[in-house]
């Protein structure tokens, strides 16, 4: 997969939203908040307004938005942290040029706080290779391989701020197995070294992959799927193999099942 797009990630939004567009409802208001953005402007890379998304928010509503955010890393893709997220805001002219990030995260994040009715055009992700452009709807959280060439489309009709591309952007961090159930870290992670040793995964570039088994009581895997992946298509026939491996893995007997989110970095 090229990429991941989870439309309606937070179920408050809105109230990210409405703090944007109470520090801008009055142009000759001088209140200190306003004075927090960064015009980044790299020649022929990015253009763009950018402020620690952390700093701006008030603290009781981006708190819990982290929070959120966080757990859906660990449950989802087996990442255990996020780096400090950037608030970024794209009115005419700003753009990202097509570039890699490098070194970050496995996982590269967007999270888009856009006004639902867009007076732009422009302001899309492109991931070299995927087909479609990807919209920054608002509500919507997208995921991609930041070692694939990517950017933003220069955004154009707006130079209003309160119209603007307004995203929450950053990586997740720190891929390690997260589990529900009663296995202990050194039963998982000797069964894991154990039993993934011999597999030699390869990739053009480095790519991420994550699985979720469940673990029956008997300490088999009883069923196992991707969650995600950013293997490119001509590296797809590992999956199906790591998945053959995986359901080979063989754990200590308990009590009662486990569901396991297993990480896994795929270096070229
Ligand atoms: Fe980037």
């Amino acid at each position: 997969m090229y990429y991941q797009a989870i439309d309606g990630f937070y179920p408050r939004a809105a109230r990210l939203r409405g703090v944007f567009d109470r520090r801008f409802v009055n142009p000759l208001d001088t209140h200190r908040d306003r004075f927090v953005w960064d015009f980044w402007h790299v020649p022929e890379e990015y253009t763009y307004l950018r402020t620690p998304a952390f700093h701006y928010f008030p603290k009781a509503i981006y708190e819990p938005f982290h929070r959120y955010l966080v757990r859906w890393g660990r449950e989802n893709l087996g990442c255990h942290d996020i780096s400090p997220p950037w608030l970024s805001c794209y009115i005419e002219g700003c753009r990202q040029q097509p570039h890699r990030d490098l070194p970050h995260g496995p996982l590269a994040f967007v999270y888009s706080l856009t006004p639902k009715k867009r007076q732009f055009t422009g302001g899309e992700t492109f991931i070299r290779n995927a087909r479609t452009l990807i919209a920054p709807n608002f509500n919507r959280l997208v995921l991609f391989n930041p070692s694939v060439e990517h950017g933003v489309r220069p955004v154009r009709g707006t130079i209003d701020p309160r119209e603007g591309r307004l995203v929450i952007h950053g990586w997740f961090v720190n891929p390690r197995p997260f589990w529900v159930g009663p296995l202990l870290a050194p039963e998982v992670m000797g069964a894991i070294s154990t039993g993934l040793r011999d597999v030699a995964l390869r990739s053009q570039e480095r790519a991420f992959i994550s699985l979720r088994l469940r673990i029956s009581k008997r300490g088999t895997v009883s069923a196992s799927r991707v969650l995600f992946h950013t293997l490119s298509a001509r590296d797809h026939s590992q999956i199906a193999r790591l998945l053959e491996v995986a359901k080979s893995l063989r754990f200590p007997p308990k009590r009662s099942a486990t569901m396991l989110t297993l990480p896994l970095l795929i270096d070229p």
